[in-house]
């Protein structure tokens, strides 16, 4: 529909060329182009689009909104080529235009995407500059918890769809392996498990948290603990061989269990870790101070930031180099940012970097970027965005815990998904008198089991928290996972029996309502990635296809699709051809494969 939307525009555009020539001469003269203000209809009823520039244009035109509508469509009417799209434009109101597809067209564009992998979505111009997209990043000898389990969740579907699209995408692991825990956590263990830090494997993750708790417990009550722990980052920042080993050992251990859990959830990532940017740490300071940004606060380096009107901000300063002369968070993802930034071979080269984190890292995210933008590190076009999400909650509204009151850890959690999906189905099965093998259930139950947890995760907007709920999650009915994979197994179910080896005829046609709004909306899907792409909000994909479902169920129900009589039979089955497959390509940009049987 954006192919249809685009050509829409540019006679909407030649039309108020024709109707006030001079008007859209000096408009462009102005620099303010005229705009016909085209969108998607506001309802049902008045059409596919409706273009509402005429009220817009009243006042430098000093003429009537109708009276200029009418003057745009008497244009349009003369334009053969306008014809082809649409039936004649209805005016409505103070002054709208609405204008309706002409249904053979709607047919033939169905048909283009039934032999178009890609689904009508256009993919970017080759050789573009590359997208970061730095999430999950969890810290080295910590449990990975449910925000990075978010982070990993959302920014896979991001990055899918933004490579679906044609952008070379970096996926970047920004694992906190750098800074105190490591000095806290050496020291410790260089006392209590000695053999941790040179011999591979010698704990595992769970004992590496609770030595690093331990750590941690000494390092806030004992003042010898805190200095041995500060020297001992010093010795590793410096490159000392022996904290390097220990150090390499420790992340190795936590990489795995890390890569254990993106290898279940199929998500790619590459790590480039904070310890990656030590060596242009100095460079950042440098830089800074170069731009006359730096002030000196009670022996610490900082920036102090701006308000948006240029007056000084109530936010407090971002700090680059502590007073003890040790970097922190803020000065590594400030060598991130220059580093992404700044062209090959010193850097990536991106035009865009998303981030993707909780909420509460908002501020640290706007006061690096406005440091990075006044350092003049940012091309002239370039974006960098936080995507923030919301708090995991448990159903009480608290921080999710287990019952015990433990913090949850992800792969129970990943288990309880699929052993629940697990026995959801075997009941299924008695209750259906259905035989099936092992291998069947066991790989319906990962599948559904993963699903929920990823859909229920990308289906409410990320920016509110969210109540985990597996009950909710994993419910057959609703905007969920399960609904969703049982529904593409129906209709591909459906079109499998049709028979015909997908073949699409010639010519589609379309006569019933419900037919038609379900080819308006599988016409909207590369409108919508378009939007995900945007706005990289992963929501409106679900709903999008939670939609398409209905429409597909209400079409279904209502409307014979196998006992139909040819031509009508096989331009519907072509209709759930289309929607098994707009299904399945929507899921899978979620990070969610689909199922033939279930
Ligand atoms: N390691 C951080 C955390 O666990 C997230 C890092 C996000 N990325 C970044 N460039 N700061 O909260």
């Amino acid at each position: 529909m954006l192919r249809i939307a685009h050509a829409l525009n540019s006679h909407l555009l030649g039309a108020l060329e024709s109707a006030f020539p001079e008007a859209v001469a000096s408009a462009r003269v102005a620099g303010a182009p005229l705009d016909p203000q085209l969108g998607p209809a506001s309802k049902p009823e008045f059409g596919d689009f409706q273009a509402n520039g005429a009220l817009a244009l009243a006042r430098p035109l000093r003429l009537a909104p109708r009276a200029i509508a009418t003057a745009i469509v008497d244009q349009l009417a003369a334009d053969p080529d306008f014809g082809a799209l649409c039936l004649p434009p209805q005016i409505a109101g103070p002054g709208f235009i609405n204008l309706t597809l002409k249904p053979e067209l709607l047919a033939a564009e169905v048909g283009r995407r039934l032999a178009d992998p890609r689904l009508g979505v256009e993919p970017v111009a080759p050789g573009g500059a590359p997208v970061v997209v730095d999430f999950s990043s969890p810290n080295i000898a910590k449990e990975m918890h449910v925000g990075h389990l978010r982070s990993t969740i959302i920014g896979d579907a991001l990055a899918r769809v933004l490579e679906f699209r044609g952008h070379p995408v970096l996926r970047l692991n920004h694992v906190g392996d750098w800074g105190t825990q490591f000095g806290m956590l050496i020291t410790h263990l260089k006392q209590v498990a000695p053999e941790a830090l040179d011999t591979a494997d010698a704990v595992d993750l769970g004992d590496l948290v609770a030595f690093y708790r331990q750590a941690k417990a000494r390092f806030d009550s004992d003042e010898a603990f805190q200095t041995t722990s500060r020297e001992e980052v010093v010795k590793l920042q410096s490159g000392d061989p022996v904290s390097r080993r220990a150090w390499q050992l420790l992340c190795d251990q936590s990489r795995r269990e890390f890569q254990r859990l993106y290898d279940r959830l199929d998500i790619r990532l590459d790590e480039r870790g904070e310890s990656f940017y030590n060596p242009y740490l100095e460079a950042v300071v440098a830089d800074l101070a170069a731009a006359g940004l730096l002030v000196s606060d009670g022996g610490a380096q900082c920036v102090f930031l701006e308000a948006d009107d240029g007056t000084a901000s109530q936010a407090p300063p971002v700090i680059v180099r502590k007073s003890d002369g040790g970097f922190n968070y803020a000065t590594t993802d400030l060598a991130a940012i220059r580093y992404r930034f700044a062209a090959p071979p010193e850097g990536d080269g991106a035009r865009r970097v998303i981030y993707v984190t909780d909420a509460g890292q908002a501020s640290h995210f706007a006061g690096v970027f406005q440091v990075a933008r006044r350092a003049g590190w940012i091309p002239e076009g370039g974006r960098l965005e936080h995507v923030p999400f919301g708090l995991v909650q448990g159903e009480d509204g608290k921080k999710l815990k287990t019952r015990a009151g433990d913090t949850v850890r992800l792969k129970e959690l990943l288990d309880e998904a699929v052993e629940r999906c697990d026995a959801d189905l075997r009941r299924r099965l008695e209750e259906e008198e259905r035989q099936e093998e092992e291998a069947f259930i066991s790989e319906v139950a990962t599948t559904v089991g993963l699903a929920a947890v990823k859909y229920a995760d990308l289906s409410t907007n990320r920016i509110t928290n969210y109540q985990f709920s597996f009950d909710r999650m994993l419910a057959l009915s609703g905007n969920t996972a399960p609904y969703l994979l049982y529904a593409v197994v129906r209709i591909a179910g459906i079109a499998r029996k049709g028979g015909g080896d997908g073949e699409v005829p010639e010519v589609l046609g379309f006569s019933e309502p419900q037919e038609w709004a379900l080819v308006r909306q599988l016409l909207q899907f590369d409108a919508v990635i378009q939007e995900v792409e945007e706005e990289l909000l992963p929501n409106r994909l679900c709903s999008y296809l939670f939609e398409l479902c209905q429409l597909f169920n209400r079409f279904y129900d209502q409307v014979p699709v196998l006992r139909a009589d040819e031509p009508a039979r096989a331009s519907r089955l072509a209709l759930c051809r289309l929607s098994a497959d707009t299904l399945k390509l929507g899921l899978g940009l979620l990070g969610i494969p689909t199922l033939e049987r279930m």
